[in-house]
């Protein structure tokens, strides 16, 4: 039984359906901060009006700071009062001028939302609901003010005073104080709002924009770091560059700074002209970053970058809309890294975390749709599904509509949107009015959780020259949407001939939009074997009855890389979840298939490594009706195994040629052979080889750079020698001075394959660099070890406490971050009766602890229902 003592247990509900346009606007604001750690007073001056003929009082949302006075107009007064944390104040007129002075504890902040210290400098977070703890403001999106910011400080402990927009003026005061004034012209919700104050240093360039202006731009970081942010700096050069070539956009300010701080609950933060940033997307150098860091690096810069008009001068209206910045820009991003290097090596990897993350969201108990209709914490619907499903829903516009009309759709939208809080739905409508579409059902991506799913069967009449492809889609249910309406899905297809190889098509884009279509093709003088759903134009599941032979076949000859790809990892899975579940399967046709494509010249080396890396564990868990971990992980490493020892030696001459490659290079050549690389001394290890260890070990102590170092502790983190406690210690003792390095220290251990994963991760929580209070060594060790299929759901739950235990802790700290990690533990529906109820029984236990966030009553209550 279930008894629930917390006040969360009457949660309120936020609902899209009763949004209504805010009652006061507030033009102006000016803020002044007297600036300490321990104590900071931040006087606001709001010019308030009133919006349209009604009586309501002036409401201002707070969060935890300690009011001192509030004035209307130049009078102190005191007939306001406070209700949840918000002041409400009757006003008599139709605009105002209220001050408010409130004291904040930004040491005591260990939430990281509003004001808080971080490495002993100030920053703020303020997206989603954070402003209001700094000040007392209406804090949602559609308030659009214009921000005046004075910053005072002690001299000697905060050099630097950084704030939106430009740069104003600034002084000394006595006692060793010094003052900034910032000033930013454009209309901004407060979520945008950020101020930093510290001891930073900046790499400092330039960009000319498309209309001849200069733009300053600094990367600010501790004075150590500023070796490590070239490779950011020539980033968001390149983004502001190709954000002009490929949307039209310029930048608007004279600066654009980006401050990295180690603290921070996501990865990075768009504020209007500052960002701020999760110091692992900015500090980079080939002996601290892989390159798979590079990369992202490059492509969280380049987000935050884009959102400057995709998110700030043109905003949402509420949080409901949330994909309408997040969903476009994470498209823009990915199209922006596709430029960059291999687009189909990008489009594999977009493809691979969609169904590492947003697939299980959208079949289990947390799913909802892109533009969700409630809420109790908007925290946390900062899912895969608002970010990378709206990324897939605005690419089918994009495959739909053809390159030239969607950027006429997204250059109606910046015009007609600009300074302004708009809707999906404006976007939507922009995209429909310049492309003359109807995009009516369309809309269903918006309103629809779940992921479809399309049956593909293709039926051929030898000697007819007719095949005729039938094609069947469901959306399954989900919470509170027992019944599905047939979506609109883009599928690009092709037919090749089974005997001579050759296309007995062009591709095709078909457009599903009943429930059940049949395609004809004709001149169809062979077998044909069907690719479809190529470059994975719709983010679906397919589920076809092609055999064995013709997945190998398509891996082999398919012209289109995604596909070839995808043919290959299904004929894995397919041959994966048959072992899984006890069945015969025959790996050699996937051995051969590996063979083919190690083989095969004309290939890039980066498309190879992700080409004949086995799906992961709970990739394949995903396939079948009840995951059973223990056979997953025995079936996968078998077929390793199979690989790793049939093709010994073609894995022995990629390694020698990948490792005799020069000193590092940073080219898409270079990180191409790295990965044949690692990939290659992996299957070495599972083929069994005497020398694996030996071998890895070298490679992690000639390594030049991180990529190949982490790949080989990696290899060794999973093995029984002396050279895995020794690679630790190395590394630890190595790198002991850099936080990030060390978060790769907790992660790898966290995700060994090895059977005392879970004592040993019980231990490290007791490593003096071990804290919850820093989000990304919470995350490198417990989200870790909770995505880690097989020594999380050991069948003891013994995985399943420790996580309970660790995010109950970690809640009372930070709540957004602790409910973040929470979903493993709510997938209690795919699993067996036995760690089912153990699941349960932690999620229980959660909900029921006294005190507990609303984050996490969110997302815990929701996972049991
Ligand atoms: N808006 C940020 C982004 O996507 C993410 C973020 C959300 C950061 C909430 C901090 C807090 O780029
Ligand atoms: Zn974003």
């Amino acid at each position: 039984m279930l008894d629930i003592q917390t006040a969360a247990a009457h949660p309120h509900v936020t609902r899209r359906a009763d949004y209504t346009p805010p009652d006061w606007q507030v033009p102006d604001i000016a803020l002044d901060f007297d600036l300490a750690p321990e104590r900071t007073r931040v006087r606001a001056t709001l010019n308030v009006v009133r919006g349209g003929a009604h009586d309501r009082p002036l409401r201002l949302d707070g969060g935890g700071q300690t009011l001192l006075s509030v004035s209307v107009d130049g009078v102190a007064v005191n007939d306001w009062t406070l209700e949840d944390g918000a002041l409400v104040l009757p006003l008599a007129g139709s605009e105002h001028v209220i001050e408010t002075e409130v004291e904040i504890a930004p040491d005591r902040n260990t939430q990281l939302m509003g004001l808080y210290a971080s490495g002993g400098n100030l920053c703020t977070q303020c997206e989603a609901e954070g402003f209001r703890r700094i000040t007392f403001f209406p804090d949602r999106p559609d308030v659009l003010s214009r921000y005046r910011v004075k910053m005072t400080a002690d001299k000697a402990r905060f050099p630097v005073l950084l704030a939106n927009g430009d740069p104003i003026a600034q002084g000394d005061l006595e006692g060793g104080k010094h003052w900034a004034e910032w000033h930013d012209p454009f209309l901004k919700p407060c979520y945008l709002f950020a101020m930093v104050a510290g001891d930073l240093h900046a790499n400092k360039g330039q960009f000319v924009t498309m209309s001849g202006r200069t733009v300053d731009l600094g990367i600010w970081v501790r004075a150590a770091d500023v070796p490590r942010t070239q490779h950011a700096l020539e980033a968001l050069k390149t983004s502001m560059a190709w954000d002009e070539k490929v949307y039209g956009r310029e930048y608007d300010l004279d600066v654009f700074n980006i401050v990295a701080v180690d603290d921070f609950n996501f990865g990075a933060m768009e504020n209007k002209g500052l960002n701020v940033f999760n110091s692992r997307y900015i500090l980079a150098d080939p002996d601290t970053a892989t390159d798979y860091d590079y990369d992202a690096i490059a492509a969280v810069v380049a987000h935050e970058y884009f959102h400057n008009w995709s998110g700030n001068r043109v905003t949402c209206r509420d949080w409901f809309q949330l994909s309408l910045k997040e969903g476009f820009t994470v498209y823009r991003d990915q199209s922006f890294s596709a430029d960059q290097g291999s687009a189909a090596v990008k489009r594999i990897e977009d493809v691979r975390g969609l169904r590492a993350a947003q697939f299980p969201e959208d079949a289990g108990p947390l799913a909802h749709p892109i533009r969700p209709d409630e809420y109790q914490e908007i925290s946390n619907f900062y899912t895969a599904t608002i970010y990378n499903k709206g990324a897939e829903v605005i690419r089918m516009l994009a495959t739909m509509l053809g390159a030239a009309d969607f950027r006429k759709g997204s250059d109606l939208y910046f015009d007609r949107f600009d300074g302004t809080a708009a809707t999906c739905e404006d976007f939507v409508h922009s995209m429909e009015e310049a492309s003359g579409a109807d995009l009516s059902q369309f809309r269903l991506w918006y309103s629809q959780a779940g992921t479809p799913r399309v049956k593909a069967q293709i039926a051929h009449t030898p000697g007819s020259g007719r095949a005729v492809l039938t094609l069947e889609q469901t959306v399954p249910p989900t919470p509170g949407q027992p019944d599905k309406q047939p979506m609109v899905l883009p599928i690009k297809l092709k037919l090749f001939g089974a005997e001579t190889a050759k296309p007995l098509s062009e591709e095709k884009l078909a457009i599903l939009s009943d429930g059940r279509a049949e395609i004809a093709f004709e001149e169809v003088t062979e077998r044909p074997v069907l690719s479809i759903n190529r470059g994975f134009s719709a983010p679906v599941v397919v589920e076809t009855d092609r055999t064995p032979e013709d997945l190998a076949f398509l891996s082999a000859h398919d012209d289109d890389p995604f596909a070839r790809y995808e043919a290959m990892q299904q004929l894995m899975l397919d041959t994966l979840v048959a072992d899984a579940s006890g069945m015969q399967s025959d790996h050699d046709a996937v051995i051969a298939a590996v063979a083919l494509t190690l083989d095969d010249p004309a290939l890039d080396r980066a498309f190879v490594a992700e080409a004949v890396l086995l799906p992961s564990e709970s990739f394949i868990g995903d396939q079948m009706a009840v995951v059973d971990p223990d056979a997953i992980y025995a079936a996968r490493e078998a077929l390793r195994h199979a690989i790793g020892k049939t093709l010994e030696a073609k894995w022995r001459g990629i390694y020698a040629l990948a490792a005799a490659q020069g000193p590092y290079a940073y080219s898409p050549a270079a990180k191409g052979l790295r990965r044949m690389k690692t990939v290659a001394l992996g299957y070495i290890a599972a083929s069994g080889a005497a020398d694996a260890a030996t071998l890895a070990f070298a490679q992690f102590e000639a390594a030049d750079n991180m990529t190949d170092r982490q790949g080989a502790l990696t290899s060794l983190v999973n093995s029984d020698g002396k050279e895995r406690v020794a690679a630790l210690d190395i590394f630890y003792n190595r790198y002991s001075d850099n936080a990030l390095v060390l978060d790769k220290w907790f992660q790898t251990q966290a995700l060994s394959q090895r059977d005392d994963t879970l004592a040993a991760v019980q231990d490290l929580v007791r490593h003096s660099d071990f804290t919850l209070a820093n989000p990304n060594r919470a995350r490198a060790l417990v989200g870790a070890f909770a995505v880690n299929q097989r020594a999380f759901n050991a069948a003891s739950g013994a995985g399943y406490r420790f996580v309970a235990d660790q995010l109950i802790a970690l809640d009372k700290l930070n709540p957004q971050t602790a409910a973040k990690l929470l979903p493993p533990l709510g997938r209690w529906r795919r699993f067996d009766a036995g760690r089912a109820a153990l699941m349960k029984a932690e999620l229980e236990r959660i909900v029921s602890t006294p005190g507990l966030s609303k984050d996490m009553f969110e997302q815990a209550s929701k996972s049991l229902a």
